[in-house]
């Protein structure tokens, strides 16, 4: 994935923090477990489980996030590693993820870390895109770039079934897993190319400034009619959201 603009991320698109919101809510932090913010990006979230009074440790891939965080949150601990391969010497009570987990094809191995990182009875909570996210803005990626759309995407949406099975697979019990849209409203007119330009990097890599910017223009008009309602942009996300153990 291309370098993240941390401070267009904070700008901008502050609902991907407060929608999590919930499921710190759902993982309910206890003054001294030891939790780890899978995916924590510029830290909100991170922050948020650390004034229960557990120790949070952030972690992300993004050198450029991970920057962001340190100075909004100085007094945390944040960690450059990789979800698909990171390990730590002290397991976990809880490892959460808050719209994240869609970022890393190598779904498998980011549950073999995020096992490994649980003691025995520690939970995993999580929340991403599911099957059926964004279907209305991909179809227009493939419309507008033809057949290269579908190779140069970097996100999965597994369904509840599939991602159930990898969690049991690997000494996870799921007790709770839901499938859910949330349409999600973004600020501005020109909200929807400030989405793609933030998030879909990888589809113009071959492009110039200008030709990746005619893309984008294109495919905000193409997604107008659907997803442009009463003067606001609606991205059309639809969530994977589970609840599981660590059966030791
Ligand atoms: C999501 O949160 O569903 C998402 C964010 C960026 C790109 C694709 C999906």
């Amino acid at each position: 994935m291309s370098a993240w603009n941390a401070e267009q991320y904070e700008g901008r698109h502050s609902y991907v923090w407060q929608f999590g919101g919930s499921l710190v809510e759902l993982l309910q932090p206890r003054s001294g477990e030891r939790i780890l913010d899978l995916g924590c990006g510029t830290g909100q979230l991170t922050a948020e489980i650390a004034a229960s009074g557990a120790q949070v440790v952030g972690l992300d891939g993004s050198p450029e996030m991970l920057g962001q965080a340190r100075q909004n949150y100085p007094n945390l601990k944040f960690v450059l590693a990789d979800a698909a391969s990171f390990r730590f010497e002290e397991s976990f009570d809880a490892v959460f993820s808050n719209a994240a987990l869609h970022w890393v094809k190598n779904a498998e191995a980011a549950v073999q870390s995020i096992a490994a990182a649980l003691r025995p009875g520690g939970r995993f909570i999580a929340e991403f895109g599911g099957k059926g996210n964004i279907r209305l803005i991909l179809a227009a990626l493939e419309t507008v770039l033809g057949a290269t759309a579908e190779e140069r995407c970097p996100w999965w949406f597994p369904g509840i079934g599939e991602y159930a099975s990898l969690l049991e697979q690997h000494g996870l019990e799921v007790r709770q897993a839901s499938l859910f849209d949330r349409p999600t409203p973004i600020e501005g007119e020109r909200g929807m190319e400030d989405w793609i330009e933030m998030f879909c990097g990888t589809y113009f890599r071959d492009l110039d400034a200008n030709g990746a910017k005619e893309k984008v223009r294109e495919l905000a008009a193409h997604l107008r009619q659907e997803l442009f309602r009463d003067g606001v942009w609606i991205l059309d996300y639809r969530r994977l959201r589970v609840v599981a153990v660590a059966v030791g």
